[in-house]
């Protein structure tokens, strides 16, 4: 695996690559990431995986600075992996000054967790549309742990014409049923234990709909006062349909509920998507 830390060398690398399948990361790589690169082997001959924190991307106060950096231990599941390259850039080359021109996100973006990371998606289409520019994928791949994120770049790419067929990968879980995610590593072994609960009520929104309830604000709030009567911070337990991403309306039935909660100074989301009866 070819391990590229600027723009010029990674479009060297690439330029005679009939086939690219792209792995967004920022680094700290798990299994789930690990699963988006086996699903990019079958959409392209080179696989790209970028490792780059995004300060763009963190609301004020957020985790930048404390966000795992493991780059070679990230390079080293990727070989292993068998990606082809790994794209490191440097913050001063992607931000070399105050990035002035940004990406103003779909209206999808302004609620969940848009509603609670004020900049955030604003932050992830832009440096996601810097990185199609520069690798230039033919496909690339997400987890649809990030639902919302999943589905603003879909409108992205959809809204400004980008040739890139975008992939969304199921979530990868604990034994337990913890989604996968690089902020799990923040959590101590009391909040680890806990934090099955995220999941936990989900599924349980998802058995109540699939049992024929109706009641969906009901069930969202029985979720959050769950969650809450437990001393998690709940930013929201929503449901959406999946086709819109707006509540959904009495006929709908391609569903999924969407949570975002804190427990202690680890923000956790999840979802699960729900074929309603
Ligand atoms: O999902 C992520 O890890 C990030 O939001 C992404 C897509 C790599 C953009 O920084």
């Amino acid at each position: 695996m070819d391990v590229v830390h600027t723009v010029a060398e990674l479009r060297t690398r690439l330029a005679k690559e009939p086939s690219i399948a792209f792995v967004p990361t920022m680094g700290n790589l798990h299994a789930g990431h690990l699963a988006l690169v086996e699903e990019a082997k079958r959409h392209g001959t080179c696989i790209v995986a970028s490792l780059f924190v995004n300060r763009l991307q963190f609301e004020p106060g957020g985790d930048f600075d404390r966000y795992p950096r493991t780059l070679e231990d990230d390079c080293a599941r990727l070989a292993a992996a068998g990606c082809h390259v790994a794209f490191a850039p440097q913050e001063k080359e992607l931000y070399p000054s105050a990035q002035e021109i940004v990406l103003s996100p779909p209206l999808a973006a302004a609620q969940l967790c848009g509603d609670f990371r004020p900049g955030h998606f604003q932050g992830v289409v832009t440096v996601v549309a810097k990185l199609f520019n520069i690798v230039a994928p033919h496909t690339a791949v997400f987890g649809r742990k990030d639902y919302q994120q999943l589905f603003v770049i879909r409108e992205l790419v959809r809204q400004l014409n980008y040739p890139v067929a975008i992939v969304g990968v199921e979530t990868k879980r604990e034994a337990d049923g913890l989604a996968m995610s690089s902020r799990n590593g923040y959590l101590s072994r009391e909040e680890r234990a806990e934090a099955v609960r995220l999941s936990r009520n989900l599924r349980r929104v998802r058995e109540g709909i699939a049992a024929g309830r109706r009641d969906f604000d009901a069930l969202c709030e029985g979720a959050r006062a769950d969650l809450a009567g437990a001393g998690w911070r709940v930013d929201y337990v929503e449901l959406r349909n999946r086709s819109r991403l707006v509540p959904p309306g009495p006929a709908d039935r391609d569903l999924v509920v969407l949570g975002a909660a804190w427990i202690g100074r680890t923000r956790l989301i999840d979802n699960l998507e729900i074929d309603a009866p």
